[in-house]
């Protein structure tokens, strides 16, 4: 008897710089971005069955678990790839940490983890290209939860280039109960920037990550969906310009409505527990970055 159980663990992500051009003919839009993978990794375990199912507990214990659901629609995908009547059941059990609708690519980290997990189950011997191709169908982000570490993002998100890394940072995530959706934060970006042309490059944070402190790099942290964010959830950039003028590195992560903040590690405590009795409406989640991308943890 092949592997019954396999458990994947696939993280979280915040964009230290997300630059945004406009639209192209298939309606997406063309990025410069840079990923970090960070500690919070939502858990995916497979195990053998004739149907395919889904059940998830956690955040987000009221998603969908029919085939919108994105990692129902990953098991899909890896199926619909085989050539031969291959298996196409399993009990899909996610364990959701990282916040949905966050900004933080929390659906793309359960396709991803979806994948590494029935390859191995399935015994697909699929290789992590070939998985990051079916990948990029599903979601921009799938990808980079693939891969993890520090990585250059172009095209939609799914063309990557590591980027070398020095230093490990840290980061305090205000979470919100009130998600944004992306495709309405990308709609507002293309009503308030109509003449967008190709996205702004992100050269020199990627040099600054090679080489400098944390302030070199927080100084070049961008994101240009922050005004559209921003205008569809006033308080957004409120909270962000408080942040600021109190010498904080914050940042909107993604689409939002997560607002990350940069931190030296031996910071990241303190700055949280302020950070918490300061929004008691919001959730302060910390994490420290780079993190690996999907592994396999277990495997029976
Ligand atoms: O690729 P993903 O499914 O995560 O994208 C969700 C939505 O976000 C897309 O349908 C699109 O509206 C928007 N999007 C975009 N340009 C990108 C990535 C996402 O317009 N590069």
């Amino acid at each position: 008897m092949g592997v019954q159980r396999v458990l994947v663990s696939a993280p979280a992500k915040v964009n230290l710089a997300l630059r945004v051009g406009g639209p192209r003919p298939d309606g997406f839009h063309p990025l410069d971005t840079v990923f970090v993978a960070l500690d919070i990794f939502d858990d995916v375990e497979v195990t053998a069955a004739d149907e395919l199912t889904c059940e998830i507990t956690g955040l987000g214990e009221d998603l969908p678990t029919d085939e919108t659901n994105l990692a129902m629609r990953a098991a899909r995908a890896l199926h619909a790839r085989q050539r031969s009547e291959g298996p196409s059941g399993a009990h899909i059990s996610i364990t959701k940490r990282i916040p949905v609708a966050g900004g933080m690519a929390g659906g793309s980290a359960d396709a991803a983890a979806t994948l590494v997990a029935l390859n191995k189950l399935w015994d697909l011997g699929l290789s992590d290209h070939q998985l990051s191709h079916i990948g990029a169908d599903l979601g921009s982000d799938v990808p980079f939860a693939l891969k993890g570490g520090i990585a250059h993002g172009q095209g939609r998100g799914e063309h990557l280039d590591e980027v070398p890394v020095l230093a490990l940072h840290g980061w305090a995530l205000i979470t919100r109960s009130d998600g944004l959706s992306t495709p309405a934060v990308f709609r507002e970006f293309d009503r308030l920037n109509p003449d967008a042309g190709e996205p702004a490059s992100t050269a020199d944070l990627r040099e600054a990550l090679s080489r400098g402190t944390l302030d070199d790099v927080a100084a070049l942290a961008v994101n240009d969906l922050e005004p559209a964010a921003a205008s569809l959830k006033p308080e957004l950039g409120a909270m962000l310009s408080e942040l600021r003028a109190g010498g904080l590195h914050a940042l909107l992560s993604g689409s939002g409505p997560t607002i990350a903040v940069l931190a030296e590690p031996a910071q990241l405590p303190g700055l949280a527990a302020d950070l918490a009795a300061r929004y008691p409406a919001c959730s302060v989640l910390t994490a420290y970055g780079p993190a690996a991308g999907a592994h396999v943890r277990e495997a029976e």
